[in-house]
């Protein structure tokens, strides 16, 4: 993520309902009645946080977030929640946490650290603890296949050439069994498929915009990336046919997992 720049909370939360809805979808299946400690990982702009207080108002709920413009913003949308700046590769939890939680925040951690990631957190965890976790799980759905195959073809595919620029996909349910279940006395695993209902085929591109295509646009000139966004969008309008009112529906693969320490 080096040669990105800083997430931008306003343009993530131009879909905020949309990407909120996966945490409630996710907090529903977490099985404690009174955590006493929350840490909501990946925190981004408070949304997820927001979720998590509203479920467990008595909790002594912490986000953290490697973004400084996402810390910001949840300190400004939650004055009363602690939010901290931090890395999930060295973020050590200061006390025991009953509820680990984290939303469409794992995918952006390269492939072969987010076991690991996983494991040690869950292993500071005490008998019953919950590590709840849901991740896109869409990278082969056209959306990202057209940035993938738009970034070769144009006068920016030499800009792009050699760059980390599509994120790595998940970690199947079959892998995440085999590496989490010895820790835990329940491992409930499970996709949602959602169907976004967007204005039109440029909104499909404002949303990867705040989220999958910024490592694809931010090393691009001006002129680079207006090439760049056009191309993909003309992808965008093949892929995903508009509906009778011009509406376009956005098939949105998630992944889900509630992890519960033995
Ligand atoms: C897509 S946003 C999710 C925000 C929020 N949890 C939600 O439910 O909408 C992903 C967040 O993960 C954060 N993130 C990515 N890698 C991280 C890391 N290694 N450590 C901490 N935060 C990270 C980003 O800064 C960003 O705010």
């Amino acid at each position: 993520m080096s040669a990105t720049s800083d997430w931008s909370s306003s343009q993530y939360l131009k879909f905020e309902a949309e990407r909120t809805r996966p945490s409630r979808d996710l907090l529903a299946q977490v099985p404690l009645e009174f955590p006493e400690t929350i840490v909501d990982l990946g925190c981004g702009p408070g949304n997820s946080t927001a979720v998590i207080a509203a479920r467990y108002p008595d909790s002594r709920i912490t986000g953290m977030d490697s973004s400084p413009d996402m810390i910001k913003k949840a300190k400004a949308t939650l004055p009363n929640i602690e939010f901290t700046l931090g890395d999930l590769h060295t973020y050590p939890p200061k006390e025991p946490t009953d509820l680990f939680f984290t939303n469409a925040v794992f995918q952006w951690v390269p492939y072969a650290d987010r076991i690991p990631i996983i494991k040690r957190l869950i292993q500071t965890q005490s008998s019953g603890g919950v590590f709840a976790l849901q991740v896109p799980d869409n990278a082969n759905e056209p959306s990202h296949a057209g940035m993938r195959i738009a970034a070769l073809e144009g006068p920016w595919a030499k800009t792009l050439s050699g760059r980390r620029t599509a994120l790595d996909p998940f970690q199947t349910p079959q892998e995440l069994y085999d590496e989490i279940k010895p820790l835990c006395s329940s491992l409930d695993i499970w996709h949602t498929n959602y169907e976004h209902v967007l204005d039109d085929h440029w909104a499909v591109v404002e949303w990867v915009k705040g989220t999958g295509l910024r490592p694809f646009v931010d090393p691009l000139s001006e002129v680079e990336k207006e090439g760049f966004l056009k191309a993909y969008l003309e992808r965008i309008k093949k892929a995903y046919p508009a509906q009778y009112d011009g509406k376009v529906l956005l098939r949105y693969p998630r992944l889900f997992m509630v992890a519960v320490r033995a």
